[in-house]
């Protein structure tokens, strides 16, 4: 089992006025280095950073986290190809026919996949393509409102074809239990089975939250995926809690994040065909969800100084 971490660098950290982390933090890199055997990047792969416009492909910060893992003996996870959000705007607000929608697609995933051939082991091919009742999200997604799931496929034919011993995966957030979302993933994957794709995996991003109750399903809902013949991940494992405007928690809502982090890895480690587990953000130094959840933080395993959280041994008394 890998365990990784979504290695800071772009989206909110371009936005916050911090110094690039990967690059000016030197303790921040060590825990990196020295706590995990697999990294992602939490932004850098992403079509707005690769892609700032059509002719360009500006692969440096992508390529840094990836010197940076094989330097210190870690495998990467790529995130991700085919997505609703953080792309660029001449793709969004671009016209093109579906000739050339498709092209650039193909084009990129041919680009990038074929660009870390043998260094990447696992891609988030597609990302959040259903919305939380299970409806393909066509309205958002560009590449869905044209091609619908036909370009699912296409994008896992284009990523073999490009690396053939990478583990491809289609990856989302609230499909943690059995339900309307998790159940529209379950169809379009042996759909997708069906006709031959080359998808080989089912990512549960795990973004929870205290102020819900835990997905106590997951175990079985991860199950539902193998018994497919896929491999499983959890790829995006956070746990908000409501925090002050010191970004302080409540001892209560701590001793939860704690149960909760114990419980989701747990439920990783109970499934054979669960390979990795990756955390989104290792400190909350960092950390994406307070500028995304005001009134939510202080969700990852280390606190602001990088100290050790009770949700730190949590995690390493459940592997
Ligand atoms: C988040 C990053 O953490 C932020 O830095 C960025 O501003 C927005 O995206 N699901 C995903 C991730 O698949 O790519 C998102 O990452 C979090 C939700």
């Amino acid at each position: 089992l890998a365990i990784g971490v979504a290695v800071a660098g772009g989206g909110h950290h371009a936005a916050s006025g911090y110094p690039d982390p990967f690059g000016e933090d030197e303790a921040y890199r060590d825990v990196i280095a020295e706590q995990f055997s697999s990294v992602t990047h939490e932004n850098q792969l992403k079509w707005e950073f690769l892609r700032p416009t059509r002719e360009e492909f500006r692969f440096e910060g992508a390529d840094a986290v990836i010197d940076f893992a094989e330097a210190n003996g870690q495998q990467v996870r790529g995130h991700t190809l085919l997505w609703h959000s953080q792309n660029p705007r001449w793709l969004t607000s671009g016209t093109f026919t579906d000739d050339e929608l498709r092209a650039l697609l193909q084009e990129h995933i041919a680009t990038v996949v074929g660009r870390y051939q043998g260094r990447i082991v696992h891609w988030d091919v597609a990302n959040e393509i259903f919305d939380d009742k299970g409806v393909l999200r066509t309205e958002e997604n560009p590449f869905l409102a044209r091609f619908g799931t036909a370009i699912v496929a296409d994008a896992l034919r284009w990523a073999h074809e490009a690396d053939p011993d990478a583990v491809l995966y289609l990856n989302d957030f609230n499909v943690e239990s059995i339900g309307a979302k998790s159940d529209a993933y379950l169809a379009l994957a042996t759909e997708l089975l069906a006709v031959g794709a080359p998808l080989h995996g089912f990512g549960v991003q795990g973004h929870l939250s205290t102020q819900y109750p835990f997905p106590s399903d997951l175990e079985t809902n991860l199950r539902r995926f193998t018994d497919l013949g896929l491999e499983v991940a959890i790829t995006e494992l956070d746990v908000r809690v409501p925090v002050d405007a010191a970004g302080r928690a409540e001892p209560d809502d701590v001793e939860k994040q704690t149960d909760y982090y114990g419980r989701a890895v747990a439920a990783c480690v109970a499934v054979e065909r669960c390979t990795s587990l990756t955390l989104w953000g290792v400190t909350d130094r960092y950390s994406w969800v307070p500028g995304w959840s005001p009134g939510e933080g202080a969700a990852t395993v280390l606190d602001e100084d990088l100290a050790v959280k009770p949700a730190f041994t949590a995690v390493a008394d459940a592997l």
